[in-house]
């Protein structure tokens, strides 16, 4: 059964949809990463899922309860969930375990079971020994655990953490993802983590949801944002990638033929005959001598990973920049011809809107459902 079940939800800030018929469902257990860019509404999706707003239309539910809808709210304390925010939100003049204690407190634990279950958290999330200090006697990462650790003292089911990673330095950042799953593993939880960016979703998190101007564009696992997205902006925002313009010919059994510029080539897709998009990343392309699918010329080189990845303009279509690794470096306007090695092709049709199941399918009101293997 799921665990957090999204149905339909829209809200609006005046005349401004910040979300649009958002349905999910987030099976127990789950680590979901909500990603999109800046102002796509993750914050306000995972402020409805908190009941620190209320939506306009749609349901929410834990396991069968229904939180938020037409017939129900359940006011936030009531919901059973711990937060995580970027700016940690600790009290400065408590130290760490009065921190942690304060939400015990309100569960009504006694004085024991409290101190125990400080003792817990502050081992979960390496912290034992540090619970005279203060916040202030504390690094970023320090106080990002503390925060953690007052958000799983009161054993919640759904842990909600927006951008918590976004005031740590880069190396920081990195070992917190890795603390995030081994907490994730340990306490069992549902997470619920927001950010806005792909590598640490993808770092991170077992599904990722993809949010784009108030709409939930695709969710699955990493893999298959990376090599199958559902959308020209999931190709576009997941790994680099890149999306040309093309014309399917035939599509059948999750193979299409396209016409790239005059070139025919066969790409796995499913995307109906019609306009369309081929997807890849740099790890698709490869130059060839002669014969290539996509003539281009240089415009510039960056030396990065031990290779230099060139970007290139094609130079008989209309289309964007592409990036491929070359070994050497070569003057800006050498004719360079890329033959593609891998990719995927993508319907012109709008798939953005309303719920998208895992395999990237619209599905009219059906939640998007996840399963966790
Ligand atoms: N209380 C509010 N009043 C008016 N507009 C808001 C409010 N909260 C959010 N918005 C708008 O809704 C959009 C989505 O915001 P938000 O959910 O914070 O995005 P994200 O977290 O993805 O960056 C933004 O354009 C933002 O300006
Ligand atoms: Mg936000």
């Amino acid at each position: 059964m799921p665990r957090l079940t999204l149905k339909a939800i829209s809200k609006r800030f005046d005349r401004f949809q910040a979300l649009d018929a958002v349905s999910l469902a987030i099976p127990d257990g789950a680590f979901l990463a909500l990603l999109g860019p800046s102002g796509c509404g993750k914050t306000t999706l995972l402020r409805l899922i908190a009941g620190l707003e209320v939506p306009d239309h749609g349901e929410i539910r834990f396991d069968e309860h229904v939180v938020a809808g037409s017939s129900a709210f359940v006011p936030p304390e009531q919901r059973r969930i711990g937060m995580v925010f970027q700016s940690y939100a600790l009290w400065p003049t408590m130290s760490v375990r009065g921190n942690i204690e304060f939400g015990l407190k309100v569960a009504r634990l006694t004085a024991q079971e409290r101190a125990a279950r400080i003792d817990e958290v502050l081992d979960v999330v390496g912290l034992r020994g540090l619970g005279d200090r203060r916040p202030h006697e504390l690094s970023g990462g320090q106080r990002q655990r503390v925060a953690l650790a007052r958000s799983l003292a009161t054993r919640p089911q759904l842990i909600l953490l927006d951008e918590p990673l976004a005031n740590l330095d880069a190396h920081l950042r990195e070992t917190m993802l890795a603390e995030f799953r081994r907490i994730h593993s340990l306490t069992g939880a549902t997470f619920v983590f927001v950010t806005h960016d792909q590598d640490e979703a993808m770092a991170v998190a077992s599904h990722v949801a993809v949010m784009d101007r108030g709409r939930l564009e695709q969710v699955g696992t990493p893999e298959e944002l990376y090599r199958r997205p559902a959308s020209p902006m999931v190709a576009r925002f997941i790994g680099r990638g890149r999306t040309l313009p093309v014309r399917v010919v035939r599509s059948e059994g999750g193979q299409t033929r396209v016409m790239l510029g005059q070139q025919f080539l066969d790409m796995p897709g499913d995307a109906p005959v019609g306009y369309g998009w081929l997807s890849f990343h740099a790890s698709d392309l490869r130059r060839v001598a002669e014969g290539g699918h996509l003539k281009t010329e240089l415009v510039g080189q960056v030396f990065q990973n031990g290779a230099f990845l060139s970007h290139c303009l094609p130079s008989e279509i209309d289309g964007d920049v592409v990036s491929v690794p070359l070994a050497e470096r070569l003057a800006p306007g050498t004719p360079i011809d890329l033959a593609f090695t891998g990719g995927w092709v993508i319907g012109d049709g709008d798939t953005g809107h309303g719920a998208v199941d895992v395999t990237g399918r619209s599905s009219a009101c059906r939640p998007a459902v996840i399963s966790l293997r």
